[in-house]
């Protein structure tokens, strides 16, 4: 790759920038200037911005336990999102995979592998996804049977199977964990509207086989395990 791409992939500024750094000098490969934006390089060269040593990462990985309150895009004019939470990644292109609703916590998998989130967002591949939500109302073992059945929630919606569990009731509130196979807008608050109740709380859990940190803080990421990353490549 152009040294000039490998600095700007890793975040070291725009394409001008770099190109006007390399030519001042701020750059050594394996110890040597290197003046020329075009010289290729590649992962096993030992680049340097400045003295500091810029470690090429293609693809980076990172959990997110979204707090509430920030939207799940990379960029908007007026709210803050999930990527302002993330201060020190190596890559500039990262994206989150799927979206939680602003007011939803819980687990977010940012990433810039495109073919990774095709893979666990295709409506093909059904890969599983568990919420932890609070009901206004109380959950029955009505709803859990509507729900596996596979629920109409309205015209637009006919949900796949899902699994409930009902964790704890009282007379007019629930605590529940609910397991879906797909992710549409509102899923998870239109299926409990549909059977006359309302999420006034939700948190994922998983998605796949990946599980939430919990000694994640809201607002708290850190990078996946490559243990992690393979368990979602064999979803
Ligand atoms: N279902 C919802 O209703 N909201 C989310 O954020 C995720 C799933």
């Amino acid at each position: 790759m152009r040294l000039d791409k490998y600095l700007t992939e890793m975040g070291i500024g725009s394409r001008s920038e770099v190109k006007q750094g390399i030519r001042k000098g701020f750059v050594k490969v394996n110890g040597m200037p290197a003046a020329r934006p075009e010289l290729k390089v590649t992962e096993e060269d030992e680049v340097t911005w400045k003295g500091t040593p810029v470690i090429f990462v293609e693809y980076e990985y990172i959990m997110l336990n979204k707090p509430a309150g920030v939207i799940s895009a990379t960029e908007d004019a007026r709210e803050r999102t999930v990527l302002d939470l993330i201060k020190n990644c190596s890559r500039k292109d990262l994206f989150p995979v799927g979206r939680l609703d602003k007011d939803t916590e819980g687990l977010l998998l940012l990433t810039n592998d495109g073919d990774l989130a095709h893979r666990l967002l295709s409506p093909k591949h059904h890969v599983s996804k568990i919420y932890y939500a609070k009901v206004d109302g109380v959950m029955t073992e009505r709803d859990i049977r509507l729900f596996k059945e596979g629920l109409k929630v309205d015209d637009s919606l006919t949900a796949l199977p899902a699994n409930l569990t009902i964790l704890k009731t009282d007379e007019n509130s629930s605590e529940i964990q609910l397991e879906i196979y797909e992710g549409k807008f509102h899923q998870v608050k239109r299926m409990v509207h549909a059977v006359g109740k309302e999420v006034v709380y939700l948190k994922r859990l998983s998605m796949g086989s990946l599980l939430l940190d919990e000694t994640l803080e809201p607002g708290a990421y850190r990078p996946l395990t490559s243990a992690e990353v393979e368990g979602l490549y064999a979803e």
